[in-house]
């Protein structure tokens, strides 16, 4: 990883403008998981302890893009960090107007997707961007997977761009796993849709020594083997994928299951061995004595990387494979990464954070990553540090 780091820079009464992700739920105006905003709090800190003119951008959500929409507006965030920081934010909407001014501590641009121009990575935006600051700051490592121009373009034309402590954070966690992984290295891909994990399946598969998979993607490769998987979540189409993964990899399946007649909460739970499970069924966790092997796999593992739930744990009676899952990495003493939106919100629900040595705040980014993806806008800043080291 060759990129100019944040904390190699004097900061000192220069303007330092950071690319937050503070893409977090937010309900009636309340934020209901703040993760993403906890883990940006120390780069900010450390940018204001260093003298720095702060200001910091995001984007919120999906909104339609070139105009004003109170639903994404980035106030509640503003007033969230306020509290955490204990310092003034300010919310600017009119930035290429009126410059964030030094009397404001902190200053936050409203988000950045109501900008024309921000989704196709416009020259034009990403310059204006560029024009505010003295020193561009990529911190955001769940949108690093996105060339836009508060990700991508503005770090080609800031004056200097470099990467924050928590994008390097991030990319040194995934490299330890993903390069020279203590064995033996478990991987756990849960989750509804075999089509949208495919490629982490097929990159993960050549490195692990034992692959588990849970949810509709445990579902398809029970087919993949001729059990019978009734009305569960199965995609058929990607059987012959099933197979071939399995080919190469050892994967552990259920050998028991949990079912219900539908997918409510009210549903009836029923224990069967995976190969009774009949036509009326629907599988929605793992049974007893597969948690077990779960956690007897994890217990001796060097190295663990998670990404998706192993049943439906949002349901009390078809959360057990998942907290199984969550309490084996808790009492692991190898070096662990969970990263994905649903994985995020297990590791909140089982209150295990602390626990695992790495929790990513990357959910398409960490995905991508772990496919062996480049992202886009960490790509850049490698380019220019190397077009800068080569001029000096
Ligand atoms: C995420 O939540 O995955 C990131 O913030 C990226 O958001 P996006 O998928 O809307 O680009
Ligand atoms: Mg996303």
């Amino acid at each position: 990883m060759k990129m100019l780091k944040m904390t190699d820079l004097c900061l000192k009464d220069k303007r330092v403008l950071i690319r937050e992700d503070f893409n977090v739920p937010i309900r009636n105006g309340i934020i209901s998981s703040d993760a993403r905003i906890l883990a940006a709090i120390p780069t900010i800190q450390y940018a204001l302890d260093a003298g720095a003119k702060v200001t910091l951008m995001s984007h919120l959500g999906r909104p339609v893009e070139g105009k004003f929409d109170h639903d994404y507006s980035i106030k509640p965030i503003a007033d969230y960090l306020e509290k955490l920081l204990k310092t003034k934010v300010t919310v600017i909407s009119d930035w290429k107007k009126n410059l964030p001014n030094s009397d404001c501590k902190i200053t936050l641009l409203e988000n950045v997707r109501f900008n024309q121009g921000e989704n196709i990575n416009q020259t034009s935006l990403a310059k204006s961007y560029a024009s505010i600051c003295d020193i561009f700051v990529m911190d955001a490592f769940g949108a690093a997977h996105r060339s836009q121009a508060s990700t991508h373009g503005v770090a080609k034309y800031a004056p200097v761009s470099c990467a924050g402590p928590l994008l390097v954070r991030e990319l040194e966690a995934l490299d330890k796993v993903l390069e020279n992984p203590s064995r033996p290295m478990v991987a756990i891909v849960g989750g509804s849709k075999i089509s949208t994990k495919l490629a982490v399946l097929e990159k993960i598969s050549d490195k692990v020594d034992q692959l588990i998979v849970g949810g509709g993607i445990a579902n398809t490769f029970l087919a993949a083997k001729g059990l019978p998987v009734g009305k569960s979540l199965c995609e058929y189409d990607f059987i012959v994928d099933a197979q071939r993964i399995m080919s190469k990899t050892d994967i552990l399946l259920p050998t028991d299951v949990m079912v219900g007649r539908e997918f409510s909460e009210s549903t009836s739970a029923t224990l069967k061995e995976t190969a009774e499970v009949s036509s009326e069924d629907m599988i929605l966790d793992f049974g007893p004595v597969s948690a077990k092997k779960l956690a007897e796999t994890l217990i001796k593992a060097g190295t663990i990387l998670w990404n998706g739930p192993i049943g439906v744990f949002e349901f009390q009676k078809f959360e057990t494979g998942t907290r199984v899952i969550a309490e084996a990495i808790s009492n692991s003493i190898g070096y662990s990464v969970a990263g994905g939106g649903d994985t995020l919100a297990a590791v909140d629900k089982f209150g295990i954070t602390d626990k695992i040595s790495y929790v990513s705040t990357g959910g398409g980014a960490f995905l991508e990553y772990v496919e062996g993806k480049t992202l886009p806008a960490v790509e850049i800043l490698e380019s220019r540090f190397g077009a800068e080291t080569l001029a000096d």
